[in-house]
């Protein structure tokens, strides 16, 4: 039902790690947003989140459970335990922004989804990919009609900005049990990206994986996943980890920039009419146009030449990762009664994918996914 939304925008958030700190930013420099309680398990984290920030502090997510005070509950807890928190706010009712992955296996992801599908509340998964500036320019782009039908999608990812996961040796996120897998963990946005691009869902997936190069890695450090839609474009990412180091534990780079320690994010969407490239690193989005709307023949010509780089943001990490904007939009829509951003069943939908990308790199054969 919708609603008259309240004058500020109140949520509450689980969880003050790495991302939880992104919306402590958000919500001290914004005064739409009114954070009305923190959790996290760990209290001497809770203890300095007040002293910084000033926000009331509880110790468990179970005291928030029945507060009214709230129009959405921001989860952003380790993936293995998005299943106890999240199950127990949804078959309440209550109004859930959840961090992606959804959980960490499809057992807990279906058991999400049954405790949604009771109520029916307002539930979102945190692709905050679709708020950020170059993923909101490329989709312009792709409904404008201007490259066709997308045909292809193509992704290298060569993080470098994680290279501090190799010396947090007690890290979670390289623990499979507890992060469900690098598919999960870190590709399931940019398998959101492709079926918020083309609108077609993914139906088989093909994982190839030689083994690890990082030892104390249990998730899959390289890999090549392909995949075919139900529009029959296909799309291949292939993703490593940083040919060189990026950032050390204290901060400092061990390049001056991600492309100088041959960090790489280059996506393309190759379209029937014509192809974008952007280069996350360098900013830059390209777009071709084949000629057989103007010409009636193959005759290919740059249409467009798109540099963020000489542009200023106010908020500069909106450009690819925009989580500030992803909690403004859903706590306005959970406070209006408005749908999710991200339908709850899509976005089941990716996480199968990428569990079938993981059973398919174990299986050494494609998976579908129903
Ligand atoms: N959208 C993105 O691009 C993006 C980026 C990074 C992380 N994430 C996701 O955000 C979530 C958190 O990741 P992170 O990097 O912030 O992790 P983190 O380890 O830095 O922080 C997790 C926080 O949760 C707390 N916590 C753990 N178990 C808890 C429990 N049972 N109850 C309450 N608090 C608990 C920890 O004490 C810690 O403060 C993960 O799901 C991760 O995949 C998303």
């Amino acid at each position: 039902m919708r609603r008259t939304p309240p004058s500020r925008l109140r949520f509450a958030l689980i969880g003050c790690g790495a991302m939880g700190s992104h919306a402590l930013r958000s919500a001290k420099s914004d005064r739409r947003l009114d954070l009305v309680a923190c959790a996290d398990r760990d209290a001497s984290r809770l203890k300095r989140v007040q002293k910084e920030y000033g926000f009331p502090a509880v110790g468990h997510w179970r005291d928030l459970l029945e507060r009214e005070d709230v129009d959405l509950f921001y989860i952003a807890t380790p993936n293995r335990t998005h299943r106890e928190i999240a199950v127990e706010f949804l078959r309440r009712g209550r109004n859930v922004l959840l961090e992606k992955p959804m959980a960490a296996s499809v057992a807990d992801c279906a058991a999400i989804m049954r405790a949604w599908r009771r109520r029916r509340p307002f539930f979102q998964l945190g692709f905050e990919c679709r708020y950020s500036i170059a993923y909101l320019r490329l989709k312009k782009l792709v409904a404008s009609g201007a490259l066709g039908e997308i045909r292809h999608y193509h992704l290298l990812y060569s993080p470098g900005i994680w290279f501090q996961w190799l010396e947090q040796k007690n890290g979670w996120k390289y623990r499979a049990r507890e992060s469900g897998g690098m598919v999960a963990e870190k590709i399931s946005h940019y398998l959101d990206l492709f079926t918020w691009f083309s609108g077609s869902r993914i139906r088989e997936v093909h994982t190839l994986f030689p083994g690890n190069v990082i030892r104390h890695f249990e998730v899959m450090d390289n890999f090549h996943l392909n995949f075919r839609a139900d529009s029959g474009a296909v799309g291949a990412i292939s993703f490593f980890f940083s040919r060189a180091p990026v950032n050390r534990m204290d901060g400092t780079l061990h390049g001056p920039s991600h492309e100088d320690a041959s960090a790489g994010f280059q996506l393309s969407l190759i379209g029937t009419k014509g192809a974008a490239y952007f280069d996350l690193h360098k900013k830059t989005i390209s777009v071709t146009d084949y000629g057989y709307e103007r010409k009636k023949t193959f005759a290919p010509r740059r249409t467009m030449f798109l540099d963020f780089g000489k542009q200023r943001f106010d908020r500069p990490g909106d450009f690819n990762h925009a989580s500030h904007p992803e909690i403004l939009d859903a706590c306005a829509r959970a406070a209006a009664g408005r749908p999710p951003a991200v339908d709850p069943e899509d976005s089941y939908h990716i996480m199968k994918v990428c569990f079938a990308a993981e059973r398919s790199a174990r299986l050494r054969r494609g998976v579908r996914v129903n």
